[in-house]
């Protein structure tokens, strides 16, 4: 199972539509998975999808770890042709950090109540309901497989920074920025 490189913004692979799985459960699927897996605990993250590393198939990997979602885990979950549907008509802005944009962070709004279905790698639909940080994670991960990368959710670019300034200004005053696994603060 090897760590395989992750795509970084601006590549070709990164701005297009993935294509459908037709077999969620083909062992290339499964392949593909583990692989990816390997790959987003290597690189500390919580969620990869398919073209990151340069596979352009509707396949998304995340978890949530307790500490963000309330106490209660999201455990690692495989979400083949995923597809989202709004429970709400708010967003809420919050810094995201991606595996693709290395070092950068931005508010970015998302749906704060969302449904989701996704089919598993043994073939079965599942369908979730999911809010807050858990609802964020699904929504920047299935972005990936419609070539969105999250500076284009953006309405504030003014909040673009880089995450070792945001820190370096806030030891300055006296403060601290913690941030995520990935690097995007956590207000
Ligand atoms: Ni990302």
């Amino acid at each position: 199972m090897p760590v395989l490189p992750i795509s970084r913004m601006g590549a070709d692979i990164l701005k297009h539509r993935a294509d459908d799985v037709v077999d969620a459960a083909a062992p290339a699927v499964a392949s593909l998975v583990n692989d990816m897996i390997e790959t987003m605990i290597d690189a500390k993250g919580v969620g990869l999808a398919a073209p990151q590393v340069g596979v352009g198939q509707r396949v998304v990997i995340f978890f949530v770890p307790a500490e963000r979602n309330g106490s209660v885990e999201v455990p690692l979950t495989v979400m083949i042709n995923p597809v989202i549907e709004p429970l709400t008509g708010v967003q809420a802005e919050q810094f995201e950090a991606c595996l693709s944009v290395p070092s950068l962070t931005g508010k970015v709004p998302r749906w704060t109540k969302i449904r989701y279905s996704f089919t598993d790698l043994s073939g079965q639909k599942v369908v979730r309901e999911a809010d807050d940080f858990h609802a964020r994670v699904v929504q920047h991960e299935c972005d990936h497989l419609d070539g969105v990368l999250y500076p284009q959710r953006m309405k504030d670019m003014r909040t673009l920074a880089f995450v070792d300034v945001l820190q370096a200004e806030a030891i300055a005053k006296g403060k601290a920025v913690k941030v995520d696994e990935e690097g995007a603060p956590i207000e």
